[in-house]
């Protein structure tokens, strides 16, 4: 069978092609396209939901083609597209006008590529990003006569540690050494703690109560004057090692980092920053030094909240396995904490994380979780019963 996943749920829009078999072991990715936003985004510091929503309806049918060409799948055969499927096209793309003729341009140019299923985000996200994503999997659902299954990002970041057929071994063969696992996953949208009993059945332990800690690094480095996304310019400035000294005593403080809870709160590190900031000669926080300073202790920062209370829920519920993902995970600082941590506990659990490219939006891992839950028989739908939600949990 062949499975063929969108996400757009924030600023990048992705398509994957992937091919089924009989069990979970049997997954091999066809092709994979994401198209990033980041330079349009780059100018602003962050993401404009309306101005994401316009670029995945310009990118939509480009990614669909490029992705469907990767795999040998697209081929071209010009069609009249019927009154009455134009007429639900219409329908389902009533608020998308420029994504609706994308997407008659691209029907009525290929031939329909043999699909078997559909898999889409629907939540969580910005909602007008999502809305793009999920009526366009609608529409292409529609037009090829398959089901869809709707797919959580949150549990889809999961499902990116399993992208690695070793990882998906041990889900399937030895799901005691995995299981019960805790899951942290960081993106500029989401920061959860999530107890995973198993693939498919989970516990939110905790969560940010305001910014995410992928957020937390954006602003940051828009504060300092570092380019959007924020995570990976912080990482990289504050590897320099040369500029770092006691002179400017830079110290922030670790929020909730000792509270009973699993819940984080990243909004006050970002308002210490901008107070340090403020106070510091305009020469003086201009600075390399003061830049690559600031930038390493708000890293500190927030990889030591994130670790400490992962690490804290683990020894609660007797982890077998830590398993990261969104776009924070890609963060080595943060990796390599997690590693030293895990090896001073007497327990040591299996430290899972994907690779970088995976750790941010991708369709890969939403193909995989469909496909989870296509084998497993489960929330495989119509397309008339799927609706993006904004705010969708994962337990
Ligand atoms: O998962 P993702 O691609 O999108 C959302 O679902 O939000 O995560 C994007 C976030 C951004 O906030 C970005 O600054 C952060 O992930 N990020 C990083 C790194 N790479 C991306 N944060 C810290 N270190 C990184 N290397
Ligand atoms: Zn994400």
């Amino acid at each position: 069978m062949k499975i063929l996943a969108v996400e757009t749920s924030c600023d990048d829009t992705c398509i994957a092609i992937a091919k089924g078999g009989k069990t979970f072991l049997n997954f091999k990715i066809l092709s994979s396209v994401v198209s990033s936003q980041v330079k349009i985004h780059q100018k602003f510091g962050g993401v404009y939901p309306s101005l994401a929503r316009r670029e995945h309806e310009k990118n939509l049918p480009f990614v669909l083609k490029e992705s469907l060409k990767e795999c040998g799948l697209l081929a071209i055969k010009k069609n009249t597209i019927p009154k009455k499927e134009i007429v639900l096209y219409e329908k389902i793309f009533a608020k998308e006008q420029n994504l609706l003729k994308g997407f008659l341009n691209f029907v009525g140019q290929y031939k329909k590529p043999r699909i078997d299923l559909l898999a889409v985000t629907v939540g969580p996200g910005l909602e007008p990003c999502l809305w793009t994503g999920v009526n366009f999997a609608k529409a292409l659902s529609s037009w090829l006569g398959v089901k869809i299954v709707p797919v959580n990002h949150i549990e889809a970041h999961i499902f990116s540690n399993f992208l690695s057929s070793d990882a998906r071994r041990l889900a399937v063969k030895q799901k005691n050494v995995l299981f019960p696992s805790i899951a942290l996953i960081v993106s500029g949208g989401h920061t959860q703690l999530i107890l995973v009993k198993e693939l498919g059945k989970y516990k939110i332990l905790g969560e940010t109560r305001d910014d995410a800690a992928g957020e937390a690094f954006d602003k940051i480095a828009r504060i300092l004057g570092l380019p959007y996304p924020g995570g990976p310019a912080i990482e990289e400035i504050a590897k320099q090692l040369s500029m770092i000294n006691d002179k400017l005593s830079i110290k922030l403080p670790r929020p909730m980092i000792f509270s009973k809870d699993y819940d984080f709160s990243f909004s006050g590190l970002k308002t210490a920053v901008l107070y340090d900031y403020k106070k510091r000669p305009k020469k003086i926080r201009e600075s390399k030094e003061y830049i690559v300073q600031m930038a390493r202790e708000a890293q500190e920062a927030i990889v030591e909240v994130l670790v400490k209370k992962t690490i804290r829920a683990a020894k609660e519920f007797k982890a077998k396995s830590i398993i990261l993902g969104g776009g924070v995970s890609a963060n080595e600082r943060l990796r390599t904490l997690f590693k030293e941590k895990i090896n001073k506990m007497a327990a040591k659990p299996l430290l899972l994380f994907p690779e970088k490219y995976l750790a941010t939006d991708n369709a890969q891992m939403v193909a995989l979780c469909g496909y989870f839950y296509w084998l497993k028989s489960d929330k495989i739908k119509d397309w008339k019963n799927i609706k993006a939600c904004a705010d969708l949990r994962i337990a």
